[in-house]
């Protein structure tokens, strides 16, 4: 089958410090991909480099990004525009990076409306009220005279869930879209997404540093840390059979439901500021299993045919490790 997204090697910089390194994964149509991991470790860099979305002074040094097998990042910057908002949207953690203060919540969603789905005004103003009653708000029509700062956070986020479907996109890329929210609204819109992922058969991208909402919501993951992807698998194989020693420690890190836990575990140390100065695994100065070896530049080891890990002991691990 051919995949909706592949990202190939992706290196990103901002001035000249080094933030991805050798970012690798793919989608197919429909399905669900988590990314996890710490703050920093790159997970918003890589989605705004797949949007188009990078600004100074981030640049994409190398890689590709391929979309229906079509390199992204060759494309001129007003066709990378039109695929935005139409095949391929964005929610945040904070719905006002992308909502606009001094317009009605209908004249935001109208005009994805008129620009993505060819809409004339009356036609828009009549399919925004649709796609409020879809994302769950109630009187919809009284809705869209709101300006979005009369409306609750998750409010907010539900306005540019819609405006997000409005361009009838193939791929979604929810960045932390529910962190900023009481746990039952998260509960809310996380079910929301599912359900119009069920209906419209659009894939989705989740991006969260909470290895919980990815174990509930995704069919695969991959973990970074310090701007590389260190693992990738279904959600069952990084759930029951983590490889990567990071990804032990994180899930050694979540609380679990019924165990007597005094303190919570946490893994020592801190993530590494400057990747271009780390040759080796950018996690050995925090790993139990680190050695000399892990001092050189590390590959990514299949442990399955869907799983694989950036990390040399997995290799030992595996009786025919296939580097990649
Ligand atoms: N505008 C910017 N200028 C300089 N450095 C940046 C900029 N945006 C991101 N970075 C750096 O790129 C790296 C990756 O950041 P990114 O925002 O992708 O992390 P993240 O995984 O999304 O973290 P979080 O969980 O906090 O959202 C970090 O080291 C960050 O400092
Ligand atoms: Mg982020």
């Amino acid at each position: 089958m051919q995949q909706l997204l592949s990202v190939q090697n992706l290196e990103v910089s901002f001035a000249k410090r080094p933030v991805l390194r050798q970012v690798t994964f793919s989608l197919a149509p429909g399905e669900t991909l988590g990314i996890v991991g710490e703050s920093g470790s790159g997970k918003s860099v890589t989605a705004l480099s797949i949007m188009g979305l990078l600004s100074w002074p981030g640049r994409i040094t190398d890689g590709k990004v391929l979309w229906h097998g079509e390199d992204l990042l060759q494309l001129p910057a007003d066709s990378h525009r039109q695929l935005r908002g139409s095949s391929m949207a964005m929610i945040f953690q904070e719905p006002m990076t992308c909502l606009n203060p001094v317009y009605t919540v209908e004249q935001q969603i109208a005009e994805v409306l008129m620009l993505h789905q060819g809409m004339n005004k009356r036609q828009a103003s009549e399919a925004a009220a649709s796609y409020l009653e879809q994302v769950g708000i109630a009187e919809p029509k009284a809705r869209l005279r709101n300006f979005p700062h009369e409306l609750s956070g998750g409010m907010r986020q539900r306005v540019m869930i819609a405006m997000a479907l409005a361009g009838k996109p193939e791929l979604l890329i929810a960045d932390e879209p529910t962190t900023a929210l009481d746990v039952t609204v998260q509960a809310q819109i996380l079910d929301l997404l599912k359900r119009l992922q069920a209906d419209t058969g659009m894939a989705m991208i989740l991006i969260t540093h909470d290895l919980g909402l990815v174990a509930e919501n995704a069919d695969r993951g991959i973990v970074m840390y310090a701007g590389e992807v260190v693992e990738e698998g279904t959600v069952s194989e990084l759930f029951e059979t983590p490889a990567h020693p990071y990804t032990q420690g994180l899930l050694r890190s979540l609380p679990r439901w019924g165990e007597q836990q005094d303190l919570l575990y946490s893994i020592p140390g801190t993530v590494p500021r400057d990747l271009g100065a780390i040759a080796g695994c950018a996690f050995a100065d925090r790993c139990p299993l680190s050695s000399v070896a892990c001092r050189e530049q590390q590959v990514m080891h299949m442990l399955s045919p869907s799983q694989a890990a950036r990390c040399r002991m997995v290799n030992a691990q595996v009786k025919e490790g296939v580097a990649r």
